[in-house]
């Protein structure tokens, strides 16, 4: 009876500690139980970036349809970088082409209390990109859902990188990019659109399940 009682035990803390190891937050920006796992690290160095460049316009392409419970899955990125842009007077545009995405990111956002920092609109993210105007500090790109498909793929990479161009003009010396699921088979939504900057005068800084690139000459 007491070597079942150790056994289990030693069971139950091993699958606690695993558990506690896999556990990836973001405290203290973000309350602990948010588990950000695979996304984790680009995050806080986006974070830290953001806080030394002093962004003041955020865009997200592809919003927080699960809202702040999407941490793990979906990355919840309206939400944290709306508390960020919060924190720091900046502001954030997130566009999605599905309704029910919107009216889910938005629910979150206020409950947030986010809603002043924080600007949904329903439209193609190209579209959006296209007719923007203003200088882009930090520019998120998370929308066309990439699947197993690999027509699907295609069109998502395709996709990313039509929204990149859109928006090209208004991006800076000291300007962020982000694209998230590049760590996916057949390269992820990133694709093309990374090869398409490495052309250019970008240059990657991390590599992970999110690639994130700044300018060659990028100084902070
Ligand atoms: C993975 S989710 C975005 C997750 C969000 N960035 C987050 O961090 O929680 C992808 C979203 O992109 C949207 N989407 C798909 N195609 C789009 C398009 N052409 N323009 C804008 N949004 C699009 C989908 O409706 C979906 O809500």
């Amino acid at each position: 009876m007491k070597v079942i009682l150790v056994v289990v035990t030693i069971g139950l803390f091993g699958f606690l500690l695993g558990k506690f190891i896999k556990h990836k937050s973001l405290y203290p920006f973000m309350p602990f139980r948010y588990d950000f796992r695979k996304r984790r690290d680009t995050f806080r160095k986006t974070l830290e970036f953001l806080d030394k460049t002093k962004a003041r316009l955020i865009i997200e392409t592809g919003t927080s349809r699960e809202g702040l419970h999407g941490a793990k899955s979906n990355g919840a990125a309206t939400i944290v970088f709306g508390k960020w842009a919060k924190q720091n007077n900046a502001f954030l545009h997130s566009v999605d082409i599905s309704e029910k995405s919107v009216a889910n990111s938005q629910k979150e956002v206020t409950n947030q209390d986010l809603g002043k920092i924080v600007q949904i609109h329903l439209s193609d993210s190209v579209e959006f990109l296209r007719n923007f105007t203003e200088p882009v500090d930090f520019l998120y790109l998370d929308s066309y859902d990439y699947s197993d498909d690999r027509e699907v793929q295609i069109k998502s990479q395709h996709h990313h990188l039509q929204e990149f161009m859109a928006i090209e003009d208004k991006l800076h010396d000291n300007s962020i990019v982000l694209i998230d699921d590049c760590d996916l088979p057949n390269g992820g939504k990133g694709k093309l659109v990374v090869a398409y900057m490495l052309q250019k005068d970008w240059k990657v800084v991390m590599n992970e399940y999110q690639i994130l690139l700044v300018r060659k000459s990028f100084s902070v």
